[in-house]
């Protein structure tokens, strides 16, 4: 019955977990899938999260199904988190919002929403490069997928005139897809100067900014300073769509919580848009996990909590920036590494994107057991204290070939 059924390709990100778990030599490192790890390299459950639990364990709660856009006060407390407790689509009551299986969730359920209802077009622009799971989300949602310049490989920052080039050109009404903070794979974010020239832009074209906030509070170290983009572009008129991800700020990976809300005209629209959002999400998955929104709620809801969880937000990203300076240093002070490295310390986020080529990222697999993306990308938080000066060597020859 399957004899047509073609082997298909490893998954670019999380394939390199597999392939790493495969290996057994004692020095190997994954510096593939964006997951935080402590100092000592292992997974870090945040005690905001663990106290969290023990609330909830005492509260001695239920397992029934949660509504099809999930826990209602979980998506209340989300959208203040992006949007501000200021916001005025908030106050209005006109924000429309669902709780989703994390950030790649909401992007898939709304870019199901938009190739279903967005009346203007079925063209989405995405930075290139983005990360890699977004193109098969939204060309599997309907859309057609194009690309807007963004990375520039000479200064290795931002190409922001090939950027408004791109969007100035773009058909009117398409959508775009903007990386709210800590773009990845780059570590690359406009300036606030910048994001405001983009809105100008997005305004002219009339296009539609589709957010993904994948890391609010790993940017900067605080979940106020990384929402800037998302604030600015709503206060600027915008009616924007936002992808938001609990897994990488409160570490909540496996548990899927996330969220997707779209900014509408008024609290009517905003019922008829959420009536539709479980139209699309009923016949997909149902309904979404508990656990996971229960926890962000909880944290999010009690304010001793909440300041206990933005310490250690503040203190993952301090970790990843200690470890871009480590590298920085070890790699143009201690091995004399050739070509210039002022851009592990100048990116921001959870990645640096290095520069190492598809056959150096090869040869550091096989050689030196260290697996990262084919595009050179690493993740900074798989770096520590006892791994950084072998990591940093074994590049360093890579390099020298
Ligand atoms: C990543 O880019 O490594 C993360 O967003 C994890 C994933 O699902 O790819």
């Amino acid at each position: 019955t399957w004899l047509n059924v073609p082997a298909g390709p490893p998954d670019p990100i999380l394939g390199v977990t597999e392939a790493f778990k495969a290996n057994k030599d004692p020095r190997k490192i994954n510096l593939g899938v964006g997951a935080y790890r402590d100092g000592d390299g292992k997974p870090y459950v945040l005690y905001s999260v663990r106290k969290a639990e023990d609330i909830l364990r005492a509260s001695n709660p239920d397992k029934e199904y949660l509504p099809i856009s999930g826990l209602p006060e979980f998506t209340k407390n989300a959208t203040k988190l992006a949007y501000g407790v200021d916001s005025v689509p908030l106050k209005a009551n006109s924000i429309a919002s669902t709780q989703t299986l994390s950030g790649t969730g909401a992007l898939r359920i709304g870019g199901a929403f938009l190739a279903r209802f967005y009346p203007h077009s079925k063209v989405i622009y995405l930075p290139v490069p983005s990360w890699g799971n977004h193109t098969p989300i939204f060309r599997d949602s309907g859309l057609e997928v194009r690309g807007y310049r963004y990375f520039d490989k000479k200064t290795v920052g931002l190409d922001f005139e090939g950027l408004k080039e791109d969007l100035k050109n773009a058909p009117e009404r398409s959508v775009v897809l903007l990386h709210a903070c800590a773009h990845n794979p780059t570590g690359v974010d406009p300036t606030p100067a910048q994001w405001k020239e983009i809105s100008d832009v997005v305004k002219e074209r009339k296009l539609f900014p589709f957010f993904d906030m994948a890391y609010q509070g790993f940017a900067s170290g605080s979940t106020d300073r990384d929402a800037h983009a998302v604030r600015l572009f709503v206060s600027e008129g915008h009616q924007i769509a936002l992808a938001q991800s609990f897994a990488k700020n409160m570490g909540l990976y496996g548990e899927r919580a996330g969220a997707f809300s779209l900014t509408t005209a008024d609290p009517e629209e905003k019922a008829r848009v959420e009536s539709q959002l479980k139209i699309v999400i009923r016949p997909m998955y149902s309904n979404p996990p508990l656990h996971g929104s229960r926890i962000a709620n909880t944290i999010l809801g009690s304010p001793e909590l909440y300041g206990e969880w933005e310490g250690e937000v503040r203190g993952m990203a301090e970790r990843i920036i200690s470890m871009r300076e480590r590298l920085y240093d070890a790699l143009t002070g201690t091995h004399k590494t050739p070509g210039e490295w002022g851009h592990i310390k100048s990116q921001i986020g959870m990645f640096s994107f290095t520069g190492l080529t598809p056959p150096q990222t090869e040869a550091l697999a096989k050689r030196a057991h260290i697996y990262m993306t084919a595009d050179g990308r690493i993740s900074m938080a798989g770096l520590n204290g006892n791994n950084i000066d072998y990591f940093a060597e074994s590049v360093s020859a890579a390099v020298k070939g």
